[in-house]
Order: C-alpha cells, then structure tokens, then sequence
C-alpha cells in the first residue's frame, strides 16, 4: 500500500483528484469505479475544474458506482445517481449513457444485483476504484460481517451508517434501510484502489483497516490483500498511527 499522509481535506482532496486525473489521462477510455458520500465531493470539484481548464477529457470514459440506496430513484435528491450527477457527471463531458448506478427502484433485490454484475462484467472491468471508508471500516455498503460478500448485494445497513448518513436526510427517518452495493470481490478485481479519508472520527476505523487483521467484520481490512492500493488520507484520519 502507498499511504500518502495530507495537512487537511483539501490537500488530500488534490492529491485524490491527481490521481484520478492521471488514469484518465494515461487511459482515456478506462473505466473509473466511483462512489459518493461527503469524502469525494473536494475531489470531485478539482475534476471538474481540471475538465475546465481544459486539462481533461471524460468522453470516452466509462463508470460504474459502488453503491445505490434500495427504494431511491435518480429524480430523489439523495439518491447516488443524483449525487454523481450533480457532483461530477453534469459538469463534464462524460457520456451519461456510460455511466452506471445500481438500479435503486428495481424491487427485485436478486434482478437488482445480477442485472448490476453483469453490467459490471460488460465494462470489461474496472480500472481504478475510488472508495470511501465508513466510520465502521465499511467499503461501499459492504458492513462489517461474518464473512466477505462476493458479487452486488442487497445490505441491511446498520445503525451506525444510518446514524452517519442521516446528516443528508430530513430525518433518521427517511433514511432508507437496504442498499444495493457492489461485493468485496467486485472491489477486489479493481486493477489499482485509491481510498481516501479525511476526519478524527475516521481514525480508529483507518487504524483497523491498515494496522489490523485482515476480517469482514472490518471489511476495508481486505485492502491489505490487493496489490495496488493508494491511501490518501489527512493527519487527523491519519492520527492514530
Ligand atoms: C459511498 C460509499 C460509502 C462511503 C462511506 C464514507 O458510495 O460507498 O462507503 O464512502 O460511507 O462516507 P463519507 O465519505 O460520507 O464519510
């Protein structure tokens, strides 16, 4: 693993998007594996102001997201597909028909998930996989469990992510119960994994993840088996090591 140690979020948020940046430079029609959450929003803004400058081009990129709350279509504001759009696609000459979201309105969770691996499989697979870390060592919405999921998954997000992420919604309430996300393995054939993370409340969950056993109930622990892994995170995420 490559640990690159930023002053603060928006360094790292530089340093994230030059990373980035690189692979669609040295890659123009790679497939990016992208997620959502407040962790990439500063490196989505230096994306964009790159593609502004004139420095990049996404046009003939292609994107799958990790992750997509069950029952949230792409018109509902907290939907992820409205995030990426709003943060990213719609502001950049990506082919919005070249990038995917799992399909949150599918009620059929097995469709949802087979329908998603085989659209992942179809990309050829993914070339560089951005991931977030949650404060329970979650990697997408894979929460820590007995044992590592494969493929695109429905999840029954635990208290701790619904406490984490009720910050977007109205009310605790209106937080959605289930997600689909891409498994453990989906994540693992990435060819390279950039993670970012920024904050002291991250810092016990990124100390497990780099320092400890590798087991699903931290499932970002599983980072330490992939040969190219970039960690681009802040001293305070940073603090406990
Ligand atoms: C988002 C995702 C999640 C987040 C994680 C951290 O697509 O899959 O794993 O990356 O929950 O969220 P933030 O960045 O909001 O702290």
């Amino acid at each position: 693993m490559n640990i690159c140690k930023t002053k603060d979020y928006e360094e790292l948020s530089r340093r994230a998007a030059a990373i980035l940046a690189a692979q669609v430079i040295l890659k123009p029609n790679c497939v990016l594996g992208l997620a959502t959450g407040s962790s990439p929003v500063g490196m989505y803004e230096n994306l964009v102001k790159q593609y502004k400058n004139g420095e990049l081009d996404f046009s003939q990129v292609t994107s799958v997201n990790l992750d997509e709350y069950k029952g949230l279509g792409p018109d509902h504001p907290q939907s992820y597909r409205k995030f990426m759009d709003s943060n990213l696609f719609d502001h950049v000459n990506i082919d919005k028909t070249r990038t995917f979201v799992p399909n949150g309105l599918e009620p059929d969770s097995d469709k949802a998930c087979k329908d998603y691996d085989c659209l992942i499989a179809q990309t050829g697979g993914v070339d560089l996989q951005l991931l977030g870390l949650g404060n329970n060592g979650h990697i997408g919405f894979n929460e820590p469990a007995d044992a590592f999921a494969c493929g695109t998954h429905c999840v029954e997000l635990t208290p701790s992510t619904i406490e984490a992420n009720k910050r977007f919604f109205e009310s605790e309430d209106e937080v959605p119960r289930y997600a689909y996300t891409m498994g453990i393995r989906s994540i693992m054939c990435a060819k390279k994994i950039l993670l970012i993370v920024s904050g002291k409340a991250k810092a016990e969950a990124l100390k497990a993840v780099l320092c400890g056993p590798v087991t699903p109930k931290v499932p970002g622990s599983v980072l330490q088996l992939h040969p190219d892994v970039a960690v681009v995170a802040d001293e305070e995420a940073l603090s406990l090591l």
